[in-house]
């Protein structure tokens, strides 16, 4: 049975190099950049500024320990003002955040330090602080991205990655890789962590120890990105061919079950 046989790089024309480099290039920015803004999205949600498992399950499954309003001064408002006053809230929410309390502990801390931002002729998109009626929706329980959102965002993050990995997978294609099951786990992979990693996004709301699904998942897309992306680039323009493969004008011999 004549098979097709795959064309290591070195033998493609100059042009087809020249284009899986440029895309490759691309490809490798917008995946730095995707890590920085992961980073910026999530990191310091549980206090710590460095990202953590917890930040990712307080991200889709909420925080049960906390509030919109706690998670928000233990992340990105907490320099918004002094640490005694910030503990005053704490304890305000932990006592079952009362409304016969509000007005004499809590509202000149809101009059003082987060009305200027929190009213709505300043940012009519940020919840209203000036009065407990506002105040009291930021200090619901806390149930991180709904299912709304979390649709949205995974229809985006299936269609365009399966978009990217097919193309780095295929340029990936021409390089020489044995066995030949490593190549193909190195292919197959990322589609593989696509489908665990969106599936654990959900399933963090159930259980929340799914958030190192999500971790392990991006790890894993990651480390076959950069394996594919290093070798192809490698193969393309540094590697010595072998004679087996430039013997056969570049095609790549077939071993038995190749
Ligand atoms: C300088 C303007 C500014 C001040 C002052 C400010 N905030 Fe904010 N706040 C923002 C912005 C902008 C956001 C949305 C972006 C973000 O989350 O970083 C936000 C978000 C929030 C959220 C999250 C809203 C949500 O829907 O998840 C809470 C809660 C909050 N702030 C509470 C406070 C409290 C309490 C104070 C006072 C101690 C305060 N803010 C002071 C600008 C401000």
């Amino acid at each position: 049975m004549t098979k097709i046989k795959f064309i290591h790089f070195r033998f493609l024309p100059m042009s087809m190099r020249v284009l899986f480099t440029m895309v490759l290039l691309v490809f490798g920015t917008g995946y730095l950049m995707a890590m920085i803004q992961v980073w910026e999205s999530h990191a310091g949600k549980d206090g710590d500024p460095m990202i953590s498992g917890k930040d990712l399950m307080i991200a889709y499954s909420g925080n049960p320990e906390g509030t919109k309003l706690e998670t928000a001064l233990r992340g990105p408002m907490a320099d918004m003002l002094p640490a005694e006053k910030r503990q005053v809230i704490f304890d305000w929410l932990h006592a079952g955040a009362k409304q016969e309390e509000f007005e004499g502990k809590i509202n000149p801390i809101m009059q003082e330090h987060c009305i200027a931002c929190h009213n709505p002729e300043a940012n009519p998109h940020l919840p209203d602080l000036r009065a407990y009626e506002g105040v009291s929706k930021v200090t619901a329980r806390d149930e991180g991205m709904n299912i709304p959102t979390l649709v949205r965002v995974s229809h985006i993050h299936l269609f365009s990655i399966t978009f990217i990995f097919f193309i780095v997978g295929f340029i990936f294609s021409h390089a020489y890789v044995r066995p030949t099951w490593m190549k193909c786990v190195l292919i197959a992979a990322p589609f593989v962590v696509l489908i665990t990693d969106v599936a654990s996004w959900y399933l963090t709301k159930i259980w929340s120890g799914f958030a190192w699904m999500v971790i392990l998942s991006g790890a894993i897309m990651g480390m076959a990105f950069a394996t594919m992306w290093i070798i192809s680039m490698w193969q393309m323009w540094f590697w010595r061919v072998p004679e087996s493969i430039s013997e056969n004008q570049g095609e790549i011999p077939c071993v038995h079950g190749d």
